[in-house]
């Protein structure tokens, strides 16, 4: 078997790399006690410009005292303190002798551990609810911006989000509160001598507007992190970093489209120009002028050496007659892997294949702790790397966030339309034309899903009113008339959600003017289409593709 053959498995799974940097950035550590929010507390500090990291509250200290950690967070998670086998806190931590913040279960888990009481409740604490800060002197509350509203005796109060069942009931010796809810009377606390911090609340969720602000104090003022974690250093030191791993090899990357291989494939661009061949593959399944945009952006104006391969009909023959979506996406899946072999290998020696992991995809292959995390996302398109893999991996974005993966994108110069594009699943239109794929189908569904985007775009919906929005075609026929004529056409769901991290989402309030304005068009432009209908399903239950 040709040495190329080997490693392409690797691109429809994810690598199983543990980040690395170059140079030592001031490093904070999240423990992850299983909350939903563990990433969020980590991409907030980043949005501090301060470099973070997550792992499991169960990681080896050794890994975890390699970071040299100047500060570390406490997530919330799902237990009680008092559930037998509940996570607990590692003495590394408070031997490290650096500053310390418990988030709810973080909060809790400190109080039990250093002499406080917490008390077991059956019922939860969930939503909005209102602060009330007692120490607005607190390095923690700096520049906390009050809010105009003022509650019943004229204080000012704040609002943040609540999500625990126990809390603390008595504080440990060496800490007093420093603000209060009215249900938490330790709704934040401290000890100002160990530096220890605590909050009940979430800090890291929107639902909290000021929490950013407490948690780049802690980060920031308590910790004494420099806020170095830039684009523009995270670009330098991975220019430094390809080169050293590339030397003068030749660099083989799977161009999708979406923003993760593209802005890898403009920072090994950067890094090493003409060694780098980057591959397209148009298998017929993507949006409108999609594939002429990848060529255009990548080949003509980013001057990349881009091998762009139509196997359209190879796609379509495969796909032939197949409606079950698990058969689609596995024929899709293989038949990406062989064409690209193929046209690998027409390239003679290839040493590196690069992909656009990032760091969610690494924290999650790298085996979080799934028996604390109420895991509530799908993993798509994991596969793993095969263990007889040839090729070494070039991951430059292993250690950043989507959001993260974005700005270094646009500090590279790539446009907004790749940079900004919404997430569209690998198989692509596959998975949102529902029964039989055929050529006319596809073209029905990209009319439909062009025509809503263009009309969300126009009511500036895409930036603000809708993370993710698509046009799904169902096999479903249905009478409508049209003029003096009976129809018996197809049906397009609309779908459009609001979400922060894809793994719960909302479906988006859109205005029934533009509702009514998108189905018009529709119907009355889309061949073969007589009737429009609105996807009002929340995730869970619903999940955000229909399949
Ligand atoms: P669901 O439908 O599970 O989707 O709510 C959550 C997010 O994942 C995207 N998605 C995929 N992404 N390959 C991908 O790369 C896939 O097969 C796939 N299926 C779903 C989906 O668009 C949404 O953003």
């Amino acid at each position: 078997m040709p040495r190329n053959l080997k490693p392409l498995g690797a691109l429809v799974g994810k690598g199983n790399l543990m980040p690395k940097k170059t140079r030592q950035h001031d490093t904070i550590v999240v423990l992850d006690y299983g909350s939903q929010y563990s990433q969020l507390i980590a991409r907030r500090v980043r949005e501090a410009n301060v470099y973070c990291e997550l792992y499991s509250w169960r990681t080896q200290p050794e890994t975890i005292m390699a970071l040299n950690p100047k500060g570390f967070i406490l997530s919330g998670g799902p237990n009680s303190v008092y559930d037998e086998g509940a996570p607990t806190l590692p003495s590394y931590v408070l031997d490290s002798g650096v500053p310390v913040l418990g988030i709810c279960y973080g909060m809790q888990l400190l109080a039990y551990r250093l002499g406080g009481t917490v008390g077991h409740s059956q019922k939860r604490e969930y939503g909005p609810a209102t602060l009330k800060i007692d120490e607005t002197d607190n390095l923690l509350f700096q520049n906390w911006q009050l809010s105009d509203e003022l509650d019943a005796n004229g204080k000012h109060f704040q609002q943040v989000w609540m999500s625990h069942g126990d809390k603390v009931e008595a504080l440990a010796p060496g800490f007093h509160p420093i603000a209060h809810s009215g249900n938490s009377p330790f709704a934040a606390a401290v000890d100002p001598e160990r530096h220890y911090y605590s909050v009940q609340f979430h800090p890291e969720v929107v639902h909290t507007p000021q929490g950013k602000v407490v948690l780049e104090n802690f980060v920031r003022q308590i910790c004494g992190c420099q806020p170095d974690w830039t684009p523009a250093n995270f670009i330098e030191e991975q220019v430094v970093e390809i080169r050293q791993q590339v030397g003068d090899g030749r660099v083989v990357l799977g161009l999708s489209g979406g923003v993760d291989s593209a802005v890898a494939a403009g920072l090994l661009h950067k890094a090493i120009g003409e060694q780098l061949v980057c591959i397209f593959v148009d298998h017929g399944m993507l949006r409108k002028n999609e594939a002429l945009q990848v060529i255009e952006t990548f080949g003509r104006e980013q001057g990349m050496n881009l091998i762009a391969v139509n196997a359209v009909e190879e796609y379509l023959e495969a796909l032939d007659g197949i409606t079950e979506p698990e058969r689609k996406r596995k024929i899709i899946g293989e038949k990406f892997v062989r064409i690209f072999e193929r046209e690998a290998n027409k390239l003679g020696k290839i040493d590196f294949l690069a992909q656009g992991t990032i760091y969610p995809d690494v924290i999650e292959s790298a085996g979080k702790d799934k028996k604390d995390a109420h895991v509530i996302k799908t993993h798509h398109n994991v596969g793993g790397l095969p263990d007889d893999m040839d090729f070494e991996l070039v991951e430059p974005l292993s250690l950043l966030f989507k959001d993260e993966v974005r700005r270094i994108g646009t500090e590279l110069g790539l446009p907004d339309s790749i940079i900004w594009r919404q997430p569209f699943p690998g198989p692509g239109l596959a998975i949102r034309c529902l029964g039989e794929i055929t050529w006319e189908r596809l073209e029905t569904l990209r009319e439909a899903d062009d025509i809503f985007v263009e009309e969300l775009r126009k009511a500036t919906m895409l930036k603000h009113g809708t993370q993710q929005s698509f046009a799904v075609l169902l096999p479903v026929k249905s009478v409508g008339v049209m003029g003096d004529n009976r129809t018996y056409q197809e049906v397009i769901a609309l779908r459009a959600v609001t979400t922060e991290d894809f793994m719960t989402a909302d479906w988006a309030r859109l205005p029934y003017d533009l509702l009514a304005h998108v189905s018009r068009r529709i119907v009355n432009e889309v061949p073969g289409v007589n009737r429009v209908v609105l996807d009002i399903t929340s995730k869970p239950p619903g999940t955000i593709e229909w399949e």
